[in-house]
């Protein structure tokens, strides 16, 4: 909605040029936290960063003022890769001080659009509903409102009449009679202002309340004292507006959030049993036809192919799985890829940098890191493969080990196609074992061993004939 224009039948008209300000330097108290409000999560990432996201869907990302104060450099950090603009709110002196504070930054728009960096469920299709209906009544000021069935905490909206959908005044919790807290129509933190007319008239707000603060939400009563019209858009889905002044609000928003997920990903063609237990982030992407187990936790981005089956309480962080990949219950995975047709688990550990090929196996208790294994190798027991290159076609026994770390330095272990490791095998990086070469069980292997060999590294056994018989006849 930037700048652009439009041909009507009469004349071209200009367009208003639309900015969204997003409030995000409070400290947020109530939450009691060392960390800033909107750096908390909620469906896996920063209550901000769904605010943005939002707005990213209305206005391009330049068009976009993140207010900032409190903890304003860490803030900036995690959200500055989203292009958006930031303006500073050295001091936090309430929601109407932090639009003074970006008076400069807004000066060029016609309308700007008022969001609330801890309310993260809005959605675009409001936002966008909001402006228009701004811009269709002329008004100075519009407030998205809604009717909640606890309206405790939030400011209540003082209609002029019953009817109409004009605004006398928007009077915060603290300062409400005991009639107004009776009011069920809330003010959600979300507006549109004229530019021009919030500049005009801003400087009227006062601190005379509670908190010694300018409250934007007094901007309806100095409107109204200026005759210029103030008007409320209610929204038909209340719980869009819910923020996150407390911990129990952030859970509850989380629960939401990844209850809508799990629905939107049900529609998509993906089964989840018990979608209540299952933790999924918002930019986690799944295919059609896979089944997702109970307690299953899908983190980051993660992105699961069709046809797969993930097991119950498997924690997979920004992982990529391709289709028809069984990942049976209990693995934890983290940075790694599967390629389709696997078999993963049960009690499989992914950690970064692991590959796993088409139709391999790994299997209970296997640890990985940084391993590329090739087309249908196995890996079934009790292993932990580091710093390795398997080739396709290679068994991996029982109780195998990399010795990757000297202590000092990390080593790497190559193994070629079609190579067979006994069982309880440890393999001393740095070290090379060639194509179709047959490691011995229970073998210690410090040095390269070439290809289609057999290498035995373990000591001879020997038998004591008796021996046994002679030790209990002591007693
Ligand atoms: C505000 C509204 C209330 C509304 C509610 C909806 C005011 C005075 N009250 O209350 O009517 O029902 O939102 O959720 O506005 N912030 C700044 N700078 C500041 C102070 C706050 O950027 O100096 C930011 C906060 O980081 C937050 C947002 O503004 O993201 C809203 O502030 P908050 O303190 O959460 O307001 P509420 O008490 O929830
Ligand atoms: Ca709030």
């Amino acid at each position: 909605m930037a700048k652009t224009t439009r041909r009507t039948s009469k004349a071209t008209v200009q367009a208003p040029r639309v900015s969204v300000a997003i409030m995000a330097a409070g400290k947020g108290t109530r939450l009691k936290s060392r960390h800033p409000k909107v750096l908390h999560e909620v469906g896996g990432k920063p209550i901000l960063a769904h605010v943005i996201a939002t707005a990213t869907k209305v206005v391009p990302a330049e068009d976009i003022f993140v207010i900032i104060g409190h903890e304003a450099d860490r803030v900036r950090a995690a959200v500055g890769a989203s292009g958006v603009q930031f303006v500073l709110q050295a001091e936090q002196r309430g929601t109407g001080h932090a639009l003074m504070a970006a008076k400069e930054a807004l000066a060029t728009y016609d309308q700007v659009i008022v969001l609330s960096g801890d309310a993260p469920l809005i959605t675009p299709d409001s936002v966008l509903k909001l402006s228009t209906f701004h811009s269709s009544q002329n008004a100075a000021m519009t407030l998205l409102s809604a009717d909640l069935d606890d309206p405790t905490g939030y400011g209540r909206v003082i209609r002029k009449s019953a009817k109409g959908s004009e605004v006398r005044a928007i009077v915060e919790e603290k300062a409400a009679s005991a009639k107004q807290r009776k009011i069920r129509e809330i003010n959600s933190g979300f507006y549109a202002f004229s530019v021009p007319a919030l500049y005009g008239h801003i400087g009227e707000l006062s601190t005379d309340n509670a908190h010694r603060e300018y409250y934007l939400t007094d901007m309806a009563a100095v409107f109204q004292r200026a005759r210029k019209k103030v008007v409320a858009m209610k929204t038909p889905v209340p719980a869009e507006v819910l923020g996150s002044n407390r911990r129990s609000e952030i859970v509850d928003l989380d629960g939401r959030m990844r209850l809508a997920k799990c629905h939107q990903l049900m529609e998509e063609g993906v089964t989840i049993f018990f979608p209540e237990t299952c933790v999924i982030d918002s930019d986690v992407e799944v295919g059609a036809d896979t089944v997702i187990e109970p307690f299953v936790q899908l983190r980051g981005t993660s992105k699961i192919g069709s046809d797969c089956h993930i097991g119950s309480y498997s924690v997979i962080n920004n992982t990529e799985i391709d289709d028809a990949v069984a990942v049976l219950p209990g693995c934890i995975m983290d940075d790694a890829r599967i390629a389709k047709k696997a078999t993963v688990g049960p009690y499989s550990r992914l950690r970064p940098g692991s590959d796993i090929g088409e139709g391999a196996h790994l299997g209970n208790f296997v640890e990985t890191k940084k391993l590329k294994m090739g087309r249908g190798s196995k890996a079934n027991h009790l292993t932990y493969l580091g710093d390795t290159e398997i080739g396709e076609g290679v068994n991996v026994g029982a109780g195998t080990i990399t010795c990757n770390y000297d202590g000092v330095h990390k080593h790497k272990t190559v193994i070629e196609d079609g190579v067979f490791v006994g069982s309880d095998s440890t393999l001393v990086a740095p070290v090379r074992v060639g194509k179709g070469a047959y490691i011995a069980a229970a073998s210690c292997i410090t040095e390269d061993v070439p290809a289609d060999s057999l290498a035995l590294g373990r000591a001879r056994q020997t038998v004591k004939e008796g021996w046994a018989r002679a030790k209990r006849s002591q007693k």
